[in-house]
């Protein structure tokens, strides 16, 4: 189990600095969302987590320890869903199951589970071409998710979806969550999809970035976006983003 945390992390490119003393801290099986504008440094913080990019001064922890690079506990999931155009679904989801040695009965049994609980049962053959966008990024997730890793770390993965698939895979994503224990971490321009499904909502300022805000959600799900309590916070996060309506 892992508290995800990063503490007083400043992070430069060169000269370009891009994280200014952040504090971010998720614990083990929360929803957290990060909002904020374009180059503020939201994909370089969810990398940290990652164990794919390090900071500049602060420390990034998972369960109390130093990140040193990537590991299956904590999986990542891209906005665009990296999926290999010439491997099959079960292959492409498969795959990490088959690095690490699994036997191919116990993979097949997983990747089934997975597409199952990812609305993609039957697909196994399919090429990534041979899907929809909507249909590509689940097969991300469930890449993602075949590892049972404690964290999954979601860089706009619905970024490029059209509105209406974007709603049916935010409840995908809530029931892939609920009960799972995992923890959630997800970037989105979406300030509505961070409200519908956060525990709390990071507020970024624009570069070099820093935490503004944390605003904590108890709102019990499924979220109706027509309420008092969504608007008061879609206005309150717009005036923090300077997008006073
Ligand atoms: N590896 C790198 N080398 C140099 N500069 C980088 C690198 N990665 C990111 N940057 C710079 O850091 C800044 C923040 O980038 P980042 O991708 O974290 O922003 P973001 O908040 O995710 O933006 P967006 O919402 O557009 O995805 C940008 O100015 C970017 O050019
Ligand atoms: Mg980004």
């Amino acid at each position: 189990m892992q508290r995800l945390e990063l503490r007083n992390i400043s992070k430069n490119f060169g000269s370009l600095q891009v994280l200014s003393d952040i504090d971010i801290t998720i614990e083990q099986g929360e929803f957290a969302a990060i909002v904020g504008p374009s180059g503020c440094g939201k994909s370089t913080a969810l990398r940290m987590f990652a164990g794919l990019e390090f900071p500049s001064q602060g420390e990034a922890l998972a369960g109390g320890k130093a990140i040193q690079g990537p590991s299956p506990e904590r999986m990542f999931i891209f906005q665009e869903h990296a999926l290999y155009p010439w491997s099959t679904v079960e292959d492409n989801v498969g795959l990490g199951l088959e690095l690490a040695g699994v036997s191919k009965a116990e993979r097949i049994e997983r990747v089934n589970a997975v597409l199952d609980k990812v609305n993609l049962a039957g697909f196994n053959k399919y090429y990534p071409a041979q899907l929809s966008g909507g249909m590509k990024q689940r097969a991300a997730i469930a890449r993602a998710l075949v590892m049972d890793p404690d964290v999954l770390l979601l860089d706009e993965p619905y970024g490029a979806l059209d509105a209406l698939t974007r709603l049916t895979m935010q409840n995908e994503l809530l029931n892939i969550w609920a009960g799972s224990g995992k923890t959630m971490l997800l970037i989105t321009h979406d300030i509505d999809e961070a409200l519908y499904l956060a525990d709390k909502i990071f507020v970024m300022s624009a570069r070099p970035g820093q935490v503004v805000e944390t605003i904590r959600l108890d709102q019990p799900r499924p979220r109706n976006r027509n309420s008092e309590y969504f608007a008061a916070n879609r206005q309150k996060i717009m005036s923090l983003l300077g997008l006073e309506a």
